[in-house]
């Protein structure tokens, strides 16, 4: 299998691994596929993710999706963040392996559901239909 420079830059160097003790929203999902397990710690300020660290028991491209999306949604509004789909996140890693591209959304499901936590914690209110969900091309493998 071939894996971009960038892929393997993240994998060997993740950014922002981690998570806060006094994290604003944490969102945990798991892979079906795989059974491979991804957590999101963000930090809100007036509605912008200030900073988000993230753990991932799961393979390499897992790992290397949920490092660059940090990087991605750090310093953006909730919105903004919620707009980051698998895809993007495998394009800004000069894509990955077509049987790997499911390992790309467990990236975006996290921040989803960490960004759910927030909004549930602070106005009692999740994302609930916010966010349609069309996820094309996320059963390749
Ligand atoms: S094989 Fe499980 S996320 Fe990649």
């Amino acid at each position: 299998m071939q894996y971009s420079a960038k892929v393997m830059d993240h994998f060997a160097n993740p950014r922002n691994v981690g998570e806060f003790n006094d994290a604003d929203g944490v969102g945990e999902v798991g892979n079906p596929a795989c059974g491979d397990i991804m957590r999101m710690s963000i930090k809100v300020k007036d509605n912008v993710i200030v900073d988000v660290k993230f753990k991932t028991f799961g393979c390499g491209a897992a790992i290397a999706t949920s490092s660059i999306s940090t990087e991605m949604i750090k310093g953006k509004t909730l919105d903004e963040a919620l707009q980051l789909t698998n895809k993007a996140v495998a394009e800004a890693l000069d894509g990955l392996p077509p049987a790997k591209m499911h390992c790309s959304v467990l990236a975006e499901e996290a921040i989803e559901a960490a960004i759910d936590d927030y909004l549930k914690k602070t106005t009692g209110k999740g994302l609930e239909n916010k966010k349609q969900h069309a996820h094309d091309e996320h059963h390749e493998h």
